[in-house]
């Protein structure tokens, strides 16, 4: 399979195997030997109409491609990022099976559910409603920011081996990081009790029966079998094509780490946020509002947690209070805050930083002042103000409304 990949990864052929004139055949990953049709960024005439029974979607597959805003692309030497012809129809696959309730057992929910593209993929209450009246037992994490970091864009590029490894670095899944992977994180998900409830083999069954789903997988994997396996990985392909680095935030980052001057000014408030981030925030968030500069821990808030986080998982007291630092990427738009939703607004989070910040045995030292106690940042009113704008310039408002990641069916 690598070898082919060598081989193919970087022709697309114009090669014209069904006869069809305007048709392109992009030649760059042969899961299935010998099967060609499969290879089109094109659905052919007959496909596109029994999907289109069901779909809104068109007739031909974009590719993706991503600028790479020059601060993150300084240290992964990336200026664009080009998602393969492979990555395209299995991330359509993923789309499609993101916004299917059939995912669920009582067809109550599915992926889009608890992760709203117009709240940057993430849920608007604390607690998002599963299936059969249950609730979750945590707060719904964005999906906007995942792959927005170097070195590699995940999802983009890689190889299209069914066995993909960990696409995120060091970057685990949920808020006790129990995932190593999204595809590991989608087989909890779908199976999990409260929230979808279904056997991934049963939904595999079904959905091969599927006219639409037939014509889908085919598309993306050269073959109707459409696995568990191959269910999970069009979910994280979709998942993973779901990039936001289009933002004011961006602007400000290539003007102070390059001297790249801007289309757009920053205000004063905007500036003077971006000083205290960096100050206060950053050597867990990280600067570039990308991958974290500390995966776990503690940010006190809570003198002893209900919900033990990484301990709960581990059963290590140690690691009691500690859960994974979300990424702020269109913050703005994903509260209630927190892997329990508790602070309702932005104004809410940065009083806890300034002023709420509690002693917890595994407070992380980063939290802590000289003298170990914590570090209640004690904020004026107007760096407080300061610190929602800036964090409000992360809002990737194309991604929002992207076309690519909206809802497919006929509704
Ligand atoms: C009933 C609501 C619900 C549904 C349905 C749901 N999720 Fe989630 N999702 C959550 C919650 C809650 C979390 C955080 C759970 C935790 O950390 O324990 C989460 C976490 C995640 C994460 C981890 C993100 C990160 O950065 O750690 C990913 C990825 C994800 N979901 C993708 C999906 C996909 C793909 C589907 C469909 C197969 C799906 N979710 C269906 C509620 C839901
Ligand atoms: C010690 C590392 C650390 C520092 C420093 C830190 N945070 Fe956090 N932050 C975290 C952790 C861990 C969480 C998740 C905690 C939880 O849910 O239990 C979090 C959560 C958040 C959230 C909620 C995001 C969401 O999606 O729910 C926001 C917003 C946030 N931090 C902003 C800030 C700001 C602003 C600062 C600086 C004033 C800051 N953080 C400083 C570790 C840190």
């Amino acid at each position: 399979m690598k070898k082919l990949l060598i081989l193919f990864a970087f022709g697309a052929f114009g090669l014209n195997l069904t006869g069809c004139l305007e048709e392109t055949v992009t030649v760059d990953s042969p899961e299935v030997d010998g099967f060609s049709n499969s290879f089109s960024l094109q659905f052919n005439d007959s496909e596109f109409e029994a999907l289109s029974q069901s779909l809104e979607i068109d007739q031909a597959i974009t590719m993706n491609s991503v600028e790479v805003p020059l601060h993150i692309g300084r240290s992964s030497g990336l200026s664009t990022v080009d998602q393969t012809s492979s990555d395209a129809r299995k991330a359509l696959l993923g789309r499609v099976l993101f916004h299917d309730t059939r995912l669920s057992a009582t067809g109550e929910t599915s992926c889009e559910s608890c992760h709203k593209q117009a709240a940057a993929f993430s849920d608007d209450v604390a607690f998002s409603n599963g299936i059969n009246g249950a609730v979750t037992k945590r707060n719904s994490i964005a999906l906007g920011s995942v792959p927005t970091f170097s070195p590699v864009i995940s999802g983009y590029g890689s190889s299209g081996d069914e066995q993909t490894a960990r696409i995120e670095g060091d970057v685990k899944f949920f808020w006790d990081e129990r995932a190593n992977t999204i595809k590991e994180q989608s087989e909890a998900t779908i199976q999990d009790e409260l929230e979808m409830g279904k056997d991934l083999h049963e939904l595999s069954r079904e959905l091969k029966e599927q006219e639409m789903y037939k014509i889908l997988s085919m598309k993306a994997f050269g073959t109707t079998d459409l696995t568990p396996d191959r269910i999970t990985l069009a979910l994280e392909k979709f998942t993973s094509s779901i990039v936001s680095m289009n933002t004011r935030f961006d602007q400000l980052r290539d003007q102070q780490v390059l001297g790249v001057s801007s289309p757009g000014s920053f205000t004063e408030a905007e500036l003077l946020g971006s000083e205290l981030f960096r100050n206060s925030c950053s050597s867990c968030h990280g600067d570039e509002m990308g991958k974290p500069r500390v995966n776990i821990a503690s940010n006190g808030l809570d003198e002893v947690y209900t919900d033990k986080g990484v301990g709960e998982l581990s059963g290590n007291s140690w690691q009691n209070g500690i859960f994974k630092v979300p990424f702020l990427r269109n913050v703005a738009l994903t509260g209630p805050y927190m892997h329990d939703g508790r602070f309702n607004t932005l104004r809410e989070v940065v009083d806890h930083y300034s002023e709420g910040i509690q002693d917890h045995i595994n407070l992380h030292p980063n939290l802590k002042g000289n003298n170990s106690q914590p570090r209640r940042m004690n904020f004026t009113e107007n760096e407080k103000q300061a610190l929602i704008e800036f964090l409000n310039m992360t809002t990737d408002h194309t991604m929002l409304v992207d076309a690519r990641f909206s809802n497919p069916f006929r509704q």
